[in-house]
């Protein structure tokens, strides 16, 4: 099957602008789509910029860099998406949001179309019931920061066909990612591992076995992980960890996906991580 353009991304925040990166770096016709014309004018700056730096690192010309952006087109009108040939929704990580999005999606969308969710953590044969086409609905799983990051957790729900899988496998490669299949629980394969280990990095902190810096500093030097995991929270959002644990909390019925009581209280406070200036560290800028 392939895939026809332009892709419609719906959702301009970190991954949705991520994603609408490598699909116009990779020669797709994008149309980006969010609520506000404030958010969307936000990420085409924050493409142009991250395309800048593969530009400084002599990955693209600017030539190509500047065709990249070009591809981008942004709009707040979801009927206009009526004309992609391929949709990912991109939004926040909450069932009821996704499942009125890519209702909504499903019908403005051609039949034929393919429509991925980026979902980190929900399970697809549920969003895919909130649609007349379960068979072409699929996770497309990308990581932050989508530009960098080599894999697409590539999630069949119950009823995906044989050649939606395909597709989006296909398609994954074409955008210079590896896709990994996974299948259709909970957190999938990633969440599943990095959540505990965030939320448990968390309940040291709060029961004063040692300091963030402390538990980061194990995890890079004894490890050799790129962040140590309260880094990673703070990089993937506090609010964003937390929605995802009560996901593997309520979907996996165990009590050790809770979440840690400090990171419930951070977001309650506000301290979301790097995008409000505060989690485990503060951030200026
Ligand atoms: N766009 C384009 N390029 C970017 C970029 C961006 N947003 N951010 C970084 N880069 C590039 C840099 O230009 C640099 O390129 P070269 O290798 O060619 O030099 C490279 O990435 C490394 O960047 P830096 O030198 O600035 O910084 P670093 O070495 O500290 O790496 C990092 C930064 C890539 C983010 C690294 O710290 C890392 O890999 N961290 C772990 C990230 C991770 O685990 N992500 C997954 C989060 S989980 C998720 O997303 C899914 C979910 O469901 C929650």
């Amino acid at each position: 099957m392939t895939i026809k353009q332009p892709i419609a991304v719906l959702g301009a925040g970190t991954m949705g602008s991520g994603i609408a990166h490598v699909f116009a770096r990779a020669g797709f016709q994008v149309m980006l789509c969010d609520v506000s014309d404030a958010v969307l004018v936000r990420a085409v700056e924050r493409i142009a910029a991250n395309l800048g730096r593969e530009v400084a690192r002599g990955k693209l010309t600017e030539a190509e860099a500047a065709a990249a952006v070009a591809r981008i087109r942004t709009t707040t009108d979801r009927e206009s998406l009526a004309e992609a040939g391929f949709a990912i929704e991109a939004a926040t990580e909450r069932f009821e949001l996704k499942r009125e999005l890519l209702a909504g999606l499903d019908r403005v969308l051609a039949p034929e179309v393919i429509l991925a969710t980026n979902t980190s953590s929900i399970s697809i044969t549920k969003l895919a019931a909130q649609t007349g086409r379960a068979q072409r609905v699929i996770g497309m799983h990308f990581f932050n920061p989508v530009p960098v990051m080599g894999l697409v957790e590539v999630i069949r729900g119950l009823a995906t066909s044989q050649a939606t899988f395909e597709a989006v496998r296909e398609l994954a490669v074409r955008l210079g990612k590896t896709p990994i299949e996974v299948n259709d629980s909970p957190g999938f394969v990633s969440n599943r591992v990095l959540m505990p280990l965030i939320n448990e990095a968390a309940f040291t902190v709060m029961e004063g076995v040692a300091t963030a810096e402390a538990v980061d500093g194990v995890f890079k030097l004894g490890m050799a992980h790129p962040m140590g995991p309260l880094t990673l929270a703070d990089f993937i959002g506090i609010d964003v960890c937390v929605d995802i644990l009560r996901v593997l909390h309520e979907g996996l019925g165990d009590p050790k996906y809770r979440p840690c009581p400090l990171l419930v209280r951070m977001v309650d406070a506000g301290w979301l991580g790097r995008k409000s200036g505060r989690g485990f560290y503060t951030y200026s800028g």
